[in-house]
């Protein structure tokens, strides 16, 4: 089965062809950082234009790209929650123009499960049930996959996303947008002690996170130090700040496998491709399986796939076709919206 998917919710635009959930014949992307770093951040409605502008050409490209013809296409798959509004009905609107016109089935799918899939591409024999850390600027939430359609939310984090605080504490340095793989070049050589960090501590659902005590420290550091006329050391304040954010994340994830009895696991979302995150969690799973006796597997899609695209969102819309949630052209995009819920 042909899927062409389209992706819009943020600040990155992407058309693909998946044939059958798993192998992505073509994914071109139109990043829009030079539109959002002049402001440190996105800008929803400047988001929304630069999606309408390029998503046609982009979905000629994929086709073109996958070397099939429009007719070939089987379904149209495409994200309709959560994200920015406006972006998503771009999307959604481009998505269902084309299955009318194609006379073809619409998909809607829900971004965090794309993150999800973006490792059934990587890894072809990877199957659910496991648990899956998804961290990006938008979200931070631990799930449990039971099937590729069934989920349910274990954590969350309370205040901001993973990928937020990378992107604000580099916005307050000046060190431009997106935040992530700028800290995680300079940390690459930098003393992960060499500045003390928070550590959240919070009542109620022990896999639940937070981040937003350790992003306003870090600002306050960098204001506090520019006031002051001091000089940080941003190699070795970048490496404290990657290793804190990756030591709650991990923590968690490893208290989900062991509450759930989950030996696999997956990690997706833009901050995924943090390279303290990948080495982290591997080296505290594998401490973790000698300790527990459990041989625990870590999956982590390649660099590129970890940030948004389109080819997750037809991978995970196979299995949304399969399991029937397919939708009609009144279909509507929601902002926000827990990966429990089924779109339709
Ligand atoms: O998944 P994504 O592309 O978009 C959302 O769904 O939000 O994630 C983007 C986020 C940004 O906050 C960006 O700073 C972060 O992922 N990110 C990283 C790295 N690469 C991207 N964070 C830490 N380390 C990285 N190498
Ligand atoms: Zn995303």
């Amino acid at each position: 089965m042909l899927i062409l998917a389209v992706e819009s919710s943020c600040d990155e635009t992407a058309v693909a062809v998946v044939r059958d959930g798993r192998e992505a014949l073509s994914d071109s992307i139109a990043s829009q950082t030079d539109v959002h770093s002049l402001y440190g951040g996105v800008v929803p409605e400047l988001a929304s234009r630069r999606h309408a502008e390029c998503i046609h050409a982009l979905a000629e490209k994929a086709v073109r790209e996958a070397g099939i013809s429009a007719g070939g296409i089987d379904a149209v798959a495409c994200t309709a929650a959560p994200g920015l509004i406006g972006s998503l009905l771009v999307g959604l609107g481009f998505a269902k123009a084309a299955a009318f016109g194609l006379g073809v089935p619409l998909i809607p799918v829900h971004h965090i499960r794309g993150h999800v899939a973006a490792c059934y591409i990587t890894f072809p024999a990877l199957e659910p049930p496991f648990a899956a850390l998804v961290a990006s600027g938008g979200h931070s939430s631990l799930l449990e996959v039971r099937g590729y359609t069934q989920y349910r939310t274990l954590g969350a984090t309370r205040d901001d996303a993973a990928g937020e605080c990378f992107d604000k504490a580099a916005r307050a340095a000046g060190l431009g947008y997106p935040g992530g793989p700028v800290f995680d070049r300079l940390s690459q050589n930098g003393d992960p002690s060499r500045y003390h960090m928070p550590s959240a501590k919070l009542s109620g659902n022990p896999l639940d996170m937070s981040f937003s005590g350790l992003k306003t420290h870090v600002v306050n550091l960098i204001s506090n130090a520019a006031q002051r006329g001091e000089q940080l050391d941003l190699q070795g304040l970048a490496a404290s700040f990657s290793q804190a954010v990756c030591r709650e994340l991990v923590s968690r994830l490893l208290a989900a496998m062991r509450t759930t009895g989950l030996s696999k696991c997956v990690l997706a979302g833009g901050v995924a491709a943090n390279s303290w995150l990948r080495k982290y969690a591997a080296a505290a799973l594998s401490e973790a399986s000698a300790a527990d006796g459990v041989d625990y597997e870590l999956f982590a899609p390649p660099i590129p796939l970890c940030g948004d695209n389109a080819s997750m969102i037809g991978a995970q819309g196979y299995y949304e076709f399969l399991a029937g949630h397919t939708a009609g052209l009144s279909h509507n995009a929601r902002a926000s919206c827990p990966a429990d819920d089924e779109l339709c």
